[in-house]
């Protein structure tokens, strides 16, 4: 997917879980709209920083768990050392793995809890003092349409995705009056490393057989509704949950 728009252009954009899948195709796509951009993950996002720089971007990579305090509070720190300022952020990195109930330690559940829903806190707090003084921003949070399945072993996964858009709609409330706007993303199943991991090739086709659209969402389909949020033309649009999903339906 390409774009001639230079929607994101002297816009800063720090994605998160950027080395690969969603994050990666996030990215690269905000980043070929003309955004800087500051790609977070567990480990240094090579591929996608040179990606970026080969389209003539300027882009960053930072090494941090987002699930951590210290860590993303350096992320901030770094943020304003380097670029000082963010205009977008993209809380995206996220785990899912499989455990029904009887095999789902506290342990599990924090892990989750804390990768996919404290983080989104905590990057938003790291990343909002750089982010006010503009008094324009764009905040998207991942969430998932698993959310509304029936696929079990997921209470722990689909609490922190409830989470998600619970977060989104209060703090659309607390950020609206600095320009800011706080909205939630939900993928239908993805094709991406993390989903090929844990899911298998039967799992995939009745996903897809379940959506108006029969056939597994890619990376790529996240690209323009996040564009779109992280845009100026989204500036009315603010505590929603969007639901790219290929018209999911149960
Ligand atoms: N792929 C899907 O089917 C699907 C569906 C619905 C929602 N989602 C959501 O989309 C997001 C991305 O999913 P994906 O399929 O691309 O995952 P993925 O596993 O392919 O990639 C996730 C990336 O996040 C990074 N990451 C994980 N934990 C991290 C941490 N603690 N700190 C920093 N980075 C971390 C990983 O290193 C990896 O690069 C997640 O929030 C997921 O819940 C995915």
């Amino acid at each position: 997917m390409t774009t001639t728009f230079q929607t994101h252009a002297g816009r800063v954009a720090v994605v998160t879980g950027a080395g690969r899948g969603i994050g990666q195709a996030v990215a690269l796509g905000l980043g070929e709209r003309g955004a800087t951009v500051v790609a977070v993950d567990l480990q240094h996002p090579q591929e996608t920083i040179e990606h970026l720089t080969a389209a003539g971007r300027t882009a960053i990579g930072l090494t941090a768990d987002v699930s951590d305090p210290e860590q993303t509070a350096a992320v901030g720190t770094e943020i304003e050392r380097r670029l000082g300022r963010a205009d977008i952020l993209v809380n995206n990195a996220g785990i899912f793995p499989f455990r029904d109930i009887d095999e789902l330690d506290y342990e599990t559940w924090r892990r989750v809890l804390a990768v996919n829903l404290d983080s989104q806190f905590l990057m938003v707090k790291a990343v909002l003092p750089n982010m006010k003084p503009s008094g324009w921003g764009r905040i998207v949070n991942l969430t998932s349409n698993s959310i509304v399945t029936a696929a079990p072993g997921l209470s722990h996964y689909m609490a922190s995705k409830m989470g998600n858009i619970g977060f989104s709609r209060g703090l659309a409330n607390d950020l609206a009056p600095y320009g800011i706007t706080v909205n939630a993303v939900g993928p239908t199943l993805t094709i991406t490393p993390g989903v090929l991991q844990a899911h298998p090739p039967e799992a995939l086709a009745a996903a897809a057989q379940a959506q108006a659209i029969k056939r597994n969402g890619l990376p790529a389909d996240l690209v323009g509704t996040i564009a779109f949020l992280t845009s100026d033309d989204a500036a009315f649009i603010t505590g929603q949950t969007v639901m790219a999903d290929g018209g999911y339906a149960r």
